[in-house]
């Protein structure tokens, strides 16, 4: 990689800088030693055919011959390097001219709010085409943000129509005196209250949990605790529904460097879909075993599963596979979310498998082991 780098600036501004002097040099001593192999021999001929005619003047003629034959060269052989070096210059600072030209152009669109516009690479030295490909980097991104922000913002827009439509539809229909104020009436409007406010809470907890703004408490932990305090937490629900929960420990798991409340928080939000997405009578088991020198946590549920063309999609924020009956659960689809945004944040990463419809789901997190997450 050094090498690569250390041989791309070489062939860089600085390779080409010094081609350019050189060719001045070349240009001023060729020229040099062209003139002074035409004109030489016939200055001192012609000087020394005077000298003949006027004895004793052979030191002066000779010196006069060789004053003006390298004045002559000198004169010529400046000219020569100073044409050469103004042809030079004007062709480089035409080319990085005109690359950087066109590259405050394509910035100024983007600045202009054009995410897709992007540098072609001017290939005049490596500096440049690392500027260029940084900048196309750049623009990438800004391009993918702002398709995560229209969506995002579509997304919201969505959740907050049907409870807002909802609640207003019914304080019309009351004050029409077509619906009368009775527990019932109250219970759906205060539903539906609930369901913004819960709204409102998920949002804040994504945006924070995805900017990174959550600070996280690392210590040294060991797996089998943060398994055996989720699988407490959440064995009431699980035994109201008639679904066995179970936690598998491998023995002598290294630490790793986890806050305990988000590590709950994740373990919590995958066992609370395993169960909303397992009928009764089925099975969900943690399963904690050493990978890759860190602890691999595996939630396996013998549930609904996934079919294959939503598992790319599930850790996005407002993804439901199921939109109309995973909503009626309650969920806002940010669950999954959150739970990748925390693992990232531990130095983790989280994935899902599914044998489809009826195949029972598989959420795995692998998590480094402490010194290797504490030393980031
Ligand atoms: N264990 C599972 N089995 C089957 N489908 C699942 C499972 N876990 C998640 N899903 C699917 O992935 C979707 C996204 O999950 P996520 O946790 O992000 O949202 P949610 O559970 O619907 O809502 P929230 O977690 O915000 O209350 C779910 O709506 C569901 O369709
Ligand atoms: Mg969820």
């Amino acid at each position: 990689m050094a090498a690569t780098r250390r041989s791309s600036r070489i062939s860089g501004i600085a390779g080409r800088l010094i081609v350019a002097m050189v060719l001045v040099v070349l240009a001023g001593g060729l020229t040099a030693w062209l003139v002074a192999s035409a004109v030489g021999p016939g200055v001192f001929r012609v000087h020394m055919e005077h000298a003949e005619q006027t004895p004793g003047s052979v030191a002066a003629h000779a010196e006069e011959a060789f004053v003006s034959a390298s004045t002559v060269t000198l004169a010529v052989a400046l000219g020569a390097s100073v044409a050469t070096s103004l042809v030079v210059s004007l062709f480089l600072s035409r080319r990085i001219g005109a690359s950087l030209g066109s590259m405050s152009a394509v910035a100024a669109q983007v600045a202009a709010g054009r995410f897709d516009v992007r540098v072609v690479p001017p290939r005049i030295g490596a500096e440049f085409d690392d500027l260029a490909e940084a900048f196309n980097q750049m623009g990438t991104r800004l391009d993918q943000n702002e398709t995560m922000r229209r969506r995002l913002m579509a997304d919201v827009a969505h959740e907050l129509r049907t409870p807002v439509a909802t609640i207003a539809g019914y304080l019309d229909a009351i004050e029409e005196g077509v619906e009368q104020l009775t527990p019932s009436t109250a219970e759906v409007l205060r539903s539906q209250a609930s369901r913004l406010t819960r709204l409102a809470a998920d949002l804040a907890a994504v945006t924070r949990a995805e900017s990174g703004a959550l600070p996280l408490a690392l210590e040294s932990a060991d797996a089998g605790d943060l398994v055996a305090a989720a699988v407490d937490a959440a064995r009431p629900s699980y035994e109201s529904k008639g679904v066995a929960l179970a936690g598998r420990v491998e023995d002598q798991l290294p630490p790793i460097a986890a806050d305990r409340d988000r590590f709950g928080q994740v373990l919590g939000n995958l066992l609370e879909n395993a169960l909303r997405h397992t009928p009764g009578g089925g099975t969900v088991e943690i399963i904690v075993s050493r990978a890759h020198g860190g602890v691999r946590f595996a939630v396996v549920d013998t549930g609904e599963g996934i079919d294959a063309e939503h598992l790319p999609h599930v850790f996005e924020r407002f993804y439901r596979v199921d939109t109309a009956r995973d909503r009626g659960h309650g969920g806002s689809g940010v669950g999954l979310a959150i739970v990748r945004a925390l693992v990232t944040a531990h130095g983790g990463t989280v994935s899902v498998r599914s044998d489809g419809p009826g195949g029972g789901t598989s959420f795995v997190i692998d998590v480094p082991p402490a010194l290797a997450a504490l030393r980031r």
